[in-house]
C-alpha cells in the first residue's frame, strides 16, 4: 500500500499524522520539528507559553514572546509542516494566533471550545484553519458561521473522539457509554455533516480522525472509514525529543488500565489523566494552595476550584508529581519505551502498509 498523503489547504504532508498539540510545554518545537521532519505535521501546544508562574501582569506579551520563540526554534529545525494549537478559552488565544501568523504558521488547530471567530482573526488565507470538534453537530455549526460570517469554510476538520487525552469534548455521561461515541460511529456523521460545505466552497475537507489512535492498523481503519488523516498525541510523549521531565514519561510507562481515570477539570469539562499523588491528594481532601495571577483559560472559575490546573499541569512537565496533573489518553497503558521520533514514525507507517 502506498502512503496516502494528507493535503490540508496549502500544505502537503507526506505522512497522513499529525502530532497533536500538548500542553503544557508537552509539544514544543523539538517533538514539533521531529514529526515534521519525519514527514507528518508536528504541533506547537500554545497553551502556558513562558514562564507562566513568573510573569504576572506581563502573561500575554511574555507568552507570545515564548510562542514566536519556539516557532522560530521549530523553524530552524526542519523545512517540514509545523502547526500551532491554540485553545479557544485561552484568555490570549486572540493574542497567540497573530504572533503564530506574524511567524508564519500556515496551520492554525483550535479546539477547547467553538473557534466562531477565528477567520476574523486570521485574514491571510494562505493560512490554514483547523477546528478541532467531537460531534457533527459542533462542525455544522462552526461551519456555518464561518460560511455565513465570513464566506470562509476550514481547510480541515481534527474529530476527537471519547479516547483522547486531555480536556474531553464529551459529558461525563456521555463518556461513560464511550462506545456510542466511537469513531466509528462519529468519522461517518463528520464525513456526512461536511458535504455541503465541500460543495458550496467546491473543495474537500480533510477530516483528521482522533482520540485512541495506537497503532498503524488504527490509522489505516480510519483512512477506510474515509479520514484523510489521524491525529495522535499520547504516543509521542514516550520519545526522545519529547521535552517533559523524565517523571512524567515514568508516569506514562509505569501506567496500568486502572490507573487512567477522568477528572473534572476546573476549566469545567472532563479530562482523562493517569492516577498519581496529586490525584491522590486532591481525593483526600486536601487543601491545594492557589495562586492566580492571571486568568490564563476564560471560563476558568479558579476560587470555585479545587486547583490551578496550568500549575498543575506545569508541575508535571517539571516532574513534581506531588502537585502534577499528568494527562493523557486512553492507550497510555501500552506504552513500555521511550523512542525516537523517527523510529516511532516508521513502526507506524510499516504497520499501517501491512495493514
Ligand atoms: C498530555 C496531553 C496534553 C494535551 N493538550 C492539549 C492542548 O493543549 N490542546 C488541545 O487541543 N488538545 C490537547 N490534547 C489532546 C491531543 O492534542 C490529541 O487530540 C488527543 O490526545 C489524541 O488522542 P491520543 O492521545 O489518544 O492520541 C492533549 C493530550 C495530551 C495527552
Amino acid at each position: 500500500m502506498d502512503i496516502p498523503k494528507l493535503q490540508i489547504g496549502t500544505i502537503t504532508a507526506d505522512v497522513p499524522i499529525v502530532q497533536g498539540g500538548m500542553g503544557v510545554k508537552v509539544s514544543l518545537s523539538s517533538l514539533a520539528s521531529a514529526v515534521a521532519n519525519a514527514g507528518g505535521i508536528g504541533t506547537i501546544a500554545s497553551v502556558g507559553m513562558g514562564d507562566i508562574r513568573a510573569t504576572r501582569q506581563d502573561y500575554e506579551a511574555v507568552s507570545s514572546e515564548a510562542m514566536a520563540e519556539e516557532i522560530r526554534k521549530a523553524k530552524t529545525a526542519t523545512d517540514g509542516h509545523i502547526a500551532v494549537n491554540v485553545m479557544s478559552v485561552l484568555s490570549n488565544a486572540e493574542a497567540l494566533i497573530h504572533t503564530c501568523v506574524e511567524e508564519g504558521i500556515k496551520m492554525i488547530v483550535v479546539g477547547a471550545g467553538l473557534p466562531l471567530k477565528l477567520p476574523a482573526m486570521v485574514e491571510d488565507t494562505s493560512v490554514n484553519l483547523v477546528p478541532i470538534v467531537s460531534s457533527a453537530r459542533a462542525a455544522t455549526l462552526i461551519l456555518r458561521t464561518w460560511q455565513k460570517r465570513y464566506g470562509r469554510t476550514a481547510q480541515a476538520v481534527v474529530l476527537e473522539g471519547p479516547l483522547a487525552g486531555g480536556h474531553l469534548g464529551f459529558s461525563l455521561e456521555e463518556l461513560a457509554r464511550a462506545e456510542d461515541f466511537s469513531l466509528e460511529r462519529l468519522v461517518p456523521e463528520l464525513l456526512e455533516a461536511l458535504k455541503p460545505f465541500e460543495d458550496a466552497f467546491g473543495v474537500k475537507i480533510p477530516l483528521i480522525a482522533a482520540g485512541g489512535i495506537y497503532t498503524g492498523q488504527d490509522i489505516a481503519r480510519m483512512l477506510s472509514l474515509g479520514a484523510a488523516g489521524v491525529q495522535m498525541a499520547t504516543r509521542f510523549v514516550c520519545t526522545r525529543e519529547c521535552g517533559v521531565s523524565d517523571a512524567f514519561k515514568q508516569a506514562y510507562l509505569e501506567a496500568s488500565e486502572e490507573d487512567i481515570v477522568i477528572i473534572k477539570s476546573p476549566v469545567g469539562i472532563p479530562g482523562r489523566a493517569v492516577r498519581n499523588r496529586f490525584l491522590d491528594r486532591l481525593d483526600s481532601g486536601e487543601p491545594i494552595p492557589i495562586n492566580c495571577p492571571y486568568k490564563c483559560l476564560s471560563t476558568c472559575k479558579i476560587y470555585d476550584s479545587r486547583y490551578c490546573i496550568a500549575h498543575a499541569l506545569l508541575s508535571a512537565y517539571d516532574g513534581d508529581m506531588e502537585n502534577g496533573l499528568v494527562f493523557a489518553g486512553s492507550n497510555v497503558s501500552r506504552m513500555h519505551e521511550i523512542v525516537s521520533v523517527k523510529d516511532l514514525m516508521a513502526t507506524l507507517l510499516d504497520e499501517l502498509r501491512a495493514a
